[in-house]
């Protein structure tokens, strides 16, 4: 059996999100500039031999749920080989991916085969022009092509929406109707700043409580749904639909109680909290030629100076400039 990790505030370490690459075929407004971002020279990255590492160190941890980000993970080149080894490590029991769907449809019954957990799909709206806004890019038919795979596979699908004042509003109801034939998720998340160029607005105005009185003003018998441990989301249900609703603070931070989750760039830094700016850069350590018991004791050291919450996170962060970074490079 695994030693539970614990960290030191006493929750429990055992999700890890590994971002395969910062770059991505798409401009979302909320995560990049329209100009892009400066990618790391490849060179930078983990190869996919210190990935495996990794994860061989950290499952005996307890690390046992994985989710592969990015950027966009599907952009790295030969992507399914990583996966078809990592869901062999012992130890690795949920391995979860959050894409944007563009290059995902060719994989996906590959992915049911391995036994892949569930895939997090991006899509901000259902209306073209605006997906076209939203992501500076034509490519609305690839991503919904990718969800009805997913649902034709019968692999649990997530919805990612970020929402944002004066882009998708209007998407807000449409999306929850989604879930009336579908049996997927919808989760409603709040803006963050992490766009590579800082706060779109002087506060957030979609904050958790107002995306939730909005969508409860037109679905009144809206339901409650008991929140799996560890959840970030609130979870709701339109009663008689067949998927369900979720609304995720993460700008507010209010799940930091229970966080779970530590979170691997892909340069190979570790972040300890998403509102961190790096603890240790793993990478450089395993090509320094450390050894898997001399990275596991910084790893631990790490786990046990966690942030109590993104908002001390982001008060000790050593550059003591705010977080806007993008989130393509720090992975989902
Ligand atoms: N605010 C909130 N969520 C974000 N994501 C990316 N950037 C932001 C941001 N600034 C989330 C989106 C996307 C996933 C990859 O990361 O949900 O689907
Ligand atoms: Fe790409 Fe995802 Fe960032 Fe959009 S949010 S630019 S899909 S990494």
């Amino acid at each position: 059996m695994p030693s539970k990790l614990f960290d030191n505030h006493g929750r429990p370490i055992t999700y890890l999100r590994l971002a395969v690459t910062d770059r991505c075929n798409l401009r979302c407004f909320y995560c990049m500039p329209e100009e892009g971002i400066r990618y790391l020279p490849k060179k930078q990255l983990l190869t996919f031999e210190e990935i495996e590492r990794l994860i061989k160190i950290m499952a005996p941890l307890g690390i046992s749920k994985i989710r592969l980000t990015g950027g966009e993970p599907f952009v790295r080149n030969d992507l399914m080989k990583l996966i078809r080894s990592i869901v062999g490590i012992e130890g690795v029991k949920d391995l979860h991916i959050t894409t944007n769907g563009i290059l995902t449809t060719p994989h996906l019954s590959e992915l049911k085969s391995l036994g892949i957990a569930s895939v997090n799909l991006s899509l901000d709206t259902l209306d073209r022009e605006r997906f076209k806004v939203i992501t500076r890019r034509d490519e609305f038919e690839k991503t919904w092509a990718t969800l009805q795979s997913l649902i034709e596979n019968q692999i649990p699908v997530k919805i990612n929406v970020v929402v944002m004042e004066g882009k998708n509003i209007d998407d807000i109801l449409p999306l929850v109707e989604l879930t009336r034939k579908a049996a997927i998720s919808v989760r409603f998340i709040e803006e963050m700043p992490f766009n590579g160029e800082g706060n779109h607005y002087t506060s957030l105005r979609w904050t958790y409580t107002k995306i939730m009185d909005y969508i409860r003003a037109h679905y009144p018998a809206l339901e409650r749904l008991a929140d799996p441990p560890h959840s970030t989301s609130y979870n709701y249900k339109v009663p008689g639909y067949s998927g369900d609703i979720g609304v995720i603070a993460a700008f507010s931070r209010t799940f930091c109680g229970t966080c779970n989750r530590i979170r691997v760039k892909a340069q190979g830094v570790l972040k300890t909290c998403l509102y961190d700016d790096g603890v240790l850069n793993i990478r450089d350590l395993m090509r320094e030629g450390k050894s898997d018991a001399q990275i596991t004791e910084r790893l631990l050291h790490a786990f046990n100076n966690r942030p109590l919450n993104g908002f001390e996170a982001e008060e000790k962060r050593s550059s003591g400039a705010p977080a806007i970074e993008s989130m393509s490079t720090i992975g989902g």
